[in-house]
C-alpha cells in the first residue's frame, strides 16, 4: 500500500489533501505542530475516509532540529515513504521574526524546512517505485518576490509578502534543483514537482499580524477564494494521477505545468540558494 507524508494536514489544504488520499487507499501519515490537534484530526480523517490507515506525527517547522526528529521518527515508525507533500507554510508577521535557531520565520516554514525533511527522507522516496514530492509554492512569487541575493533573509527591508514571494520563489528553484539532481544520477523512478493551489479560504494569513490594510483586503477577497478541497485538487492529481508519470522539475498549477517568473533567475543563484540551504541546515542540524 503507498504510503503519503503531508506536512501542515490540521488544516486547510493539507487536511484536504490527506482526507482524499486515504479515502483513495493511501496509508496517511499527517503532520502537525500542536499534539492535540493534530491526534483530532487524524481522527477526524479516518471518519471522514473511512480507512483506518492514518497515523500522525508532530513537529514545529520553524526549527531545523525538528526537522531532523520528525524525519527520524518517520524513519523508525514507517520505513516506506511514496509520497512527501510539503504543504506547511504561509506569511508571517509585519514585523520581521527569527527563530530561536535564528532563521527568518518565512523562510524557516516554507523554504528550510521542506529542503531538509526531503533531503533526510530521500533515501526511502528513492526506494519507492514511484515516488513522488511536492511543494507547494505559490502564484506570489510572481507578485512578490524581490530577492537581495546578498541579504536572503531580508535583514534589511523586510515586508511580510516579500519575504513569503521569496520563499515560494526559492522553493520552485530548489524543486528544479533537485529535479535536475536527480535526472543527474539516473533517477527515473522519482519526481518532484511544485504547485500553486489557487487562492483558497484557508487560515492563511488569517492569525498573522499583517497589519490591518492586509487583513481587510484578505477578509473582503475570501468569497471568492477557492474551497479548501478545491485547492488541494492539483496536489491530489499530482499525488496519485498516473497522467504525471515521469513528469519532474515543473511548476502546476490547475493541473498543468505553468510558467514560473524568469525576471530573478540564472542557473548560479538557483545553485546559491541551493548551496544556501545546504549550508545551514548542516550548520545547525548534526
Ligand atoms: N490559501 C491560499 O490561498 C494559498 C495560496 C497559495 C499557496 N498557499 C500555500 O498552501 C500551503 C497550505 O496553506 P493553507 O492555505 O492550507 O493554510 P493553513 O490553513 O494556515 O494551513 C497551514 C498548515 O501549515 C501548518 N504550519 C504552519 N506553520 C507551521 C510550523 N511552523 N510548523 C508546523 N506546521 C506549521 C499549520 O498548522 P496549524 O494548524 O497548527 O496552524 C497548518 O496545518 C502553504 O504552504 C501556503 O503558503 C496557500
Amino acid at each position: 500500500m503507498k504510503r503519503a507524508l503531508i506536512t501542515g494536514a490540521t488544516s486547510g489544504i493539507g487536511k484536504g489533501v490527506a482526507i482524499e488520499l486515504a479515502r483513495q487507499g493511501f496509508t496517511v501519515v499527517i503532520h502537525g505542530r500542536n499534539d492535540q490537534k493534530t491526534s483530532q484530526v487524524c481522527e477526524e480523517i479516518k471518519t471522514i475516509s473511512g480507512n483506518t490507515a492514518v497515523d500522525y506525527l508532530v513537529a514545529d517547522l520553524f526549527l531545523m532540529e525538528q526537522v531532523r526528529k520528525l524525519a527520524g521518527e518517520y524513519h523508525q515508525r514507517y520505513g516506506r515513504l511514496d509520497v512527501l507533500v510539503n504543504n506547511a507554510g504561509g506569511l508571517m508577521s509585519k514585523e520581521r521574526e527569527t527563530t530561536t535557531e535564528g532563521i527568518e520565520k518565512t523562510m524557516a516554514v516554507n523554504v528550510m524546512a521542506p529542503f531538509l525533511l526531503t533531503g533526510l527522507l530521500l533515501d526511502l522516496l528513492k526506494n519507492s517505485p514511484d515516488g513522488r514530492i511536492i511543494n507547494v509554492s505559490s502564484n506570489s512569487h510572481k507578485l512578490n518576490a524581490k530577492p537581495d541575493f546578498s541579504d536572503l533573509q531580508l535583514e534589511r527591508g523586510y515586508d511580510p509578502l516579500r519575504a513569503y514571494g521569496n520563499a515560494k520563489l526559492f522553493l520552485i528553484w530548489l524543486t528544479q534543483q533537485l529535479s535536475k539532481q536527480l535526472k543527474r544520477q539516473g533517477i527515473d523512478n522519482l519526481t518532484v514537482n511544485a504547485v500553486h493551489p489557487g487562492a483558497v479560504a484557508t487560515n492563511f494569513g488569517v492569525e498573522s499580524n499583517l497589519g490591518s490594510v492586509l487583513k481587510v483586503m484578505a477578509k473582503l477577497a475570501r468569497p471568492f477564494f477557492r474551497t479548501a478541497e478545491q485547492g488541494a485538487d492539483t496536489l491530489i492529481y499530482l499525488a496519485s494521477s498516473d497522467a504525471v508519470n515521469g513528469k519532474s522539475g515543473l511548476y502546476f498549477v490547475d493541473r498543468k505545468p505553468a510558467n514560473v517568473t524568469t525576471t530573478y533567475y540564472t542557473e548560479e543563484r538557483e545553485q546559491l540558494i541551493w548551496d544556501y540551504c545546504d549550508q545551514l541546515t548542516k550548520s545547525l542540524v548534526a
